[in-house]
């Protein structure tokens, strides 16, 4: 039923795109179309899969589950389609991990016919190869297969984790390398595919999938997904969901008691599309919903196309974090659109998604908030440019059999988004606007190294233009340690002002309740929590609490920036709010430095960070587990 009403809204929303937009947005519609999945040879070579991708090709995969909460289980056949690119083999490698593999056929003279496969011995961080022997240079292979209970890509909750406590939820977190623990897939981000999916839920659960809903059909969700996309950006989740439209192309999926108050925080997302239009060219995936997951989901946000998914800890009832939108929104250019041929360009993806977040919030909220939220994710960047080891510190990294999700950081998030405001700096809006332009529209629907984008850059801005930004000096963001001395110092007078006034209430010129008086911003209260001392009193630490409630704050950031702080200055009075924290939410980028912070700060405080993470494990996702699981294993 619900399938069907937002079937209605998306074929209004077509039509009223085509009856009512200005000239020129007419013309962009030719980009609507699906665009050709091209198999060009790759060339660089992605060390996380096994799939020999030169051999052969997926082009499309077509998805027919079932989702069993009693034994946490999807099962079913996944069919792909295929093109041989080499006359001497008829040999496919896919990825797998925990897959049971029942059975593989492939279609030979109108008929589907038993195929050789076999499951390779499992590596621990790229799965099990499933080899595949056919006969014949067969069209399409069909896998039948069932996902492990501990799917690392998958999350299945319980009622109680969900924020209706009547129904289980299950959803799936593929980025970066765990669509192969519930698709059998060439799972690289070279590799595009088209897809469809037929998904058969327990009544009266609703399936959501990155890709334009057909409605209930029988028993099944029909999905198809016409552009091609990476096996990463491949996306389900199924629970107790509502839609409620936002404007012609956006609107939102949650649970029903989360509806109203995501649609009140989020409502500014058509304006953030009509921004990022106007600087980088069409939105080229029609519809642009979000899902609001339950707290347990280990990321603030996942780009999957057409359907951002979405923690709910950033509902602050203030719009302040919505910048993970306009970040999420944004890879549908950098990412989904451009997408980094292997994970040791990661920050191609994910520098350049928060260079055009930052320029969305520009547009949509001002210069100030655009400019408070670099410094904060500046002061970010440092902390972890301190605890990291110099060879993660670069742009491009070298994961060399390592697990992406180790190599996670702000660098290519905040380095990679310095190193485009330096560049934007550097040749002014006027000329690195057009190029960025010209670089989503060249490579849109494309995977690209960064070697490639050098290449680009070097021809269209550097030679271009010469004696601004040499060639040597962009190897040194990419490839060098650190921040390099050009790095951009962003200056917030908001934040001066701040600074002033904590100033005056560290020398007894302000009294703390003065401060309650003062109309900021969250984000002013983030830097203002940031740039506390060290040598904070017990006394005043409490005068604090107890006149602006920072541990009781309603804001997930506040709060998390007060918690660290507190735990490294033994304020103790924060524990019970910490401990409440790490039990409701799972989001790994709070989660785990506050285990890591209590494990290291004494043995009382380990010990009872311990005790919190032994009850808490089982609610958390398997990856936010393998974080967190070292930390209380080293002592
Ligand atoms: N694509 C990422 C999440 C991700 C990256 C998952 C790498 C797995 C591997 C997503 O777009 C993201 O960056 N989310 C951030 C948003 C923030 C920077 C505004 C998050 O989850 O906090
Ligand atoms: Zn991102």
């Amino acid at each position: 039923m619900k399938g069907i009403v937002k079937t209605i809204i998306f074929q209004f929303a077509v039509f009223s795109v085509i009856a009512c937009t200005p000239i020129e947005k007419q013309v962009q519609v030719k980009h609507d179309s699906a665009p050709e999945n091209k198999v060009a040879p790759i060339s660089v070579a992605d060390e996380m899969t096994y799939a020999n991708v030169n051999d052969v090709r997926v082009k499309h995969v077509d998805l027919t589950l079932t989702t069993d909460f009693k034994s946490k289980k999807l099962s079913g056949t996944a069919e792909l389609q295929l093109v041989w690119l080499r006359e001497s083999t008829t040999t496919i490698k896919l990825d797998t991990r925990d897959l049971t593999i029942s059975d593989v056929r492939y279609w030979h003279k109108n008929a589907w016919l038993p195929g050789q496969f076999s499951l390779q011995d499992a590596d621990p961080v790229k799965g099990a190869a499933l080899v595949i022997e056919l006969p014949v240079a067969a069209d399409k292979v069909m896998v039948e297969y069932a996902t492990s209970p501990k799917a690392s890509g998958l999350q299945w909750l319980d009622k109680e984790q969900t924020a209706g406590k009547q129904h289980p939820f299950m959803y799936s977190q593929s980025q970066a390398i765990h669509a192969r623990s519930w698709i059998p897939i060439q799972d690289t981000p070279a590799v595009r595919v088209t897809y469809s999916a037929k998904i058969t839920t327990p009544s009266p659960l609703t399936a959501v999938m990155s890709a334009t809903s057909n409605g209930k059909v029988g028993t099944a969700f029909e999905f198809s997904m016409p552009q091609p996309i990476p096996a990463y950006l491949i996306a389900i989740a199924v629970g107790e969901l509502e839609y409620q439209a936002m404007s012609r192309q956006t609107g939102i999926w949650a649970e029903p008691s989360v509806l109203a108050s995501a649609v009140a925080e989020f409502d500014d997302t058509q304006a953030m599309i009509d921004a990022t239009e106007k600087l980088y060219g069409p939105y080229r995936w029609q519809q642009y919903d979000l899902l609001i997951l339950p707290p347990a989901f280990p990321f603030g946000g996942m780009e999957n196309p057409r359907l951002s998914f979405i923690t709910p800890t950033v509902i602050a009832g203030d719009k302040s974090l919505v910048n993970l939108i306009a970040h999420e929104l944004a890879h549908s250019w950098s990412g989904n659109l451009v997408t980094n041929a292997t994970w040791n360009d990661l920050w191609l993806n994910e520098g350049f998604t928060s260079y055009v977040e930052n320029r969305i919030m520009e547009e949509v909220f001002g210069e100030q908030r655009a400019v408070m939220e670099q410094w904060l994710s500046v002061a970010g960047l440092k902390r972890d440019l301190k605890a990291l080891p110099a060879a993660d510190t670069r742009l491009r990294i070298e994961l060399k059999g390592r697990d992406p999700d180790d190599a996670f950081s702000d660098v290519p998030y905040v380095k990679g988004h310095m190193f485009l405001l330096y560049l934007e700096q550097a040749f002014g809006r006027d000329k690195f606007d057009p190029f960025i332009r010209y670089y989503f529209d060249k490579y849109a629907f494309q995977s690209i190294s960064t070697d490639q984008f050098v290449k680009e850059l070097n021809s269209q801005l550097l030679n271009k233009y010469p004696g601004i930004v040499s060639l040597e000096t962009v190897n040194q963001w990419i490839d060098q340690p650190g921040l390099p001395e050009s790095s951009p110092n962003p200056q917030s007078d908001a934040f001066v002002k701040v600074q002033q006034y904590q100033q005056a209430w560290l020398n007894r010129n302000l009294a703390t309740a003065a401060l309650k008086q003062v109309n900021w911003t969250v984000h002013e209260w983030l830097y203002f929590i940031e740039i506390l001392p060290a040598n904070l009193t017990m006394t005043q630490m409490r005068e604090l609490d107890r006149q602006l409630g920072f541990t009781q704050s309603t804001n997930a950031e506040i709060q998390f920036a007060w918690f660290r702080y507190a735990i490294s200055q033994d304020y103790v009075a924060v524990e019970p709010a910490v401990k409440t924290f790490l039990q409701s939410v799972g989001r790994k980028k709070f989660i785990v430095p506050l285990y890591q912070l209590l494990a290291e700060s004494s043995t009382r405080e380990y010990e009872w960070a311990k005790g919190i993470y032994a009850e808490a494990r089982a609610t958390y996702h398997p990856m936010a587990q393998s974080s967190i699981d070292p930390i209380f294993k080293q002592k």
